[in-house]
């Protein structure tokens, strides 16, 4: 439509005049806000966009090889992958405080696209040229919610704007600001992204690390990845993708209780499923799933997830419960 055109075209020279001909790079998560931010940016300043996309161990099954295929062939960009698991998952080892994790893992983020600026500039052979800008998806809601906005309290340090530390090196260049997540999808459709990555459901930069209650280890993650790739294929199987706003998966990793699996007691970790319905994130309801569609992940989770023998549902709404756990 006429106004998404406009909405693009005025993000375009805002850009443009912000970074003028500098240099900058753009963080991807796996999520459609940060793949908009970094296709509109792509085509503001083309070649002087680098994407950066980090590896941190806490990432949904897959995501990586959607990163690389399906974002850099609907946009060209230039793309960086950096595989920094070891680092996250050291940084976060012993950690189980949700505020803390956000902190760490944004502080590991930085460190890294500082190393990947200067790689930037080593490959670039100029030598007087610099990366001065760090893109980042942060939405409206976002600032709102991280008390950056008109007078809300910090509810949570959504890290791509509560959570960067002081001494950073890059200005901050935030296209999707002003921007509610439909819009931000219509300007994905817009920019030619594809329906699969535009309609993702959201996923918090922290990624999987702030769906594991308790501390963060690779045995946890791998778990985790699994559940959550089975609850989201039979999502998409029964064709609500754009029913749900999203539905975290969560690990209540210092919970056990008592199943029967096989022939066998068994003493596993209980599971929650967070679907929820939201225009906005800021208020949310719980998704009345079909009854069939909760027994078909439930009985995939615990036959396919051998640490996991129950599953739960949480059918709590935003406000009083967030729709992360942590
Ligand atoms: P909550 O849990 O605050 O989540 O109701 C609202 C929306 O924000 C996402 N979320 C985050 N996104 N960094 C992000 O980039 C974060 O630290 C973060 N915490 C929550 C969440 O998935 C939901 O869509």
């Amino acid at each position: 439509t006429w106004t998404m055109v406009n909405i693009v075209d005025e993000q375009l020279e805002r850009i443009r005049a912000q970074v003028g001909d500098k240099r900058a790079i753009c963080a991807l998560s796996g999520g459609v806000d940060s793949a908009v931010a970094g296709a509109l940016m792509q085509r503001a300043i083309g070649d002087r966009l680098t994407c950066v996309f980090v590896d941190h161990g806490l990432l949904r099954k897959g995501e990586a090889e959607q990163v690389e295929k399906d974002f850099v062939a609907a946009t060209g960009a230039r793309l960086k992958v950096v595989d920094a698991q070891e680092r996250f998952l050291g940084a976060l080892a012993g950690v189980t405080d949700p505020e803390e994790k956000r902190k760490i893992i944004g502080r590991e983020f930085i460190r890294v696209f500082e190393q990947a600026a200067r790689e930037v500039v080593a490959e670039s052979g100029e030598a007087d040229t610099e990366v001065e800008f760090l893109v980042q998806g942060t939405l409206y809601p976002d600032v709102v919610e991280s008390g950056g906005g008109t007078g809300a309290a910090n509810i949570k340090s959504h890290h791509n704007v509560g959570g960067l530390p002081d001494d950073l090196q890059f200005s901050l260049v935030e296209p999707l600001r002003e921007l509610f997540k439909d819009e931000v999808r219509r300007v994905g459709e817009e920019l030619g992204l594809p329906p699969e990555l535009v309609w993702r459901q959201p996923f918090p930069g922290p990624g999987l690390g702030i769906r594991i209650i308790g501390e963060v280890t690779r045995e946890r993650l791998d778990i985790l990845r699994e559940a959550d790739a089975i609850a989201r294929e039979e999502l998409s199987r029964a064709g609500l993708d754009r029913d749900i706003w999203q539905c975290p998966v969560v690990l209540l990793a210092d919970v056990r209780s008592v199943g029967v699996q096989g022939d066998g007691r068994t003493y596993g970790h209980p599971v929650v499923l967070r679907p929820v319905s939201s225009e906005d994130a800021m208020t949310a309801d719980w998704s009345r799933l079909p009854y069939d569609v909760l027994a078909t992940i439930s009985n995939r989770i615990t036959n396919e997830v051998r640490e996991v023998n129950r599953v739960a549902l949480d059918v709590t709404s935003k406000p009083p419960g967030t729709i992360e756990w942590e």
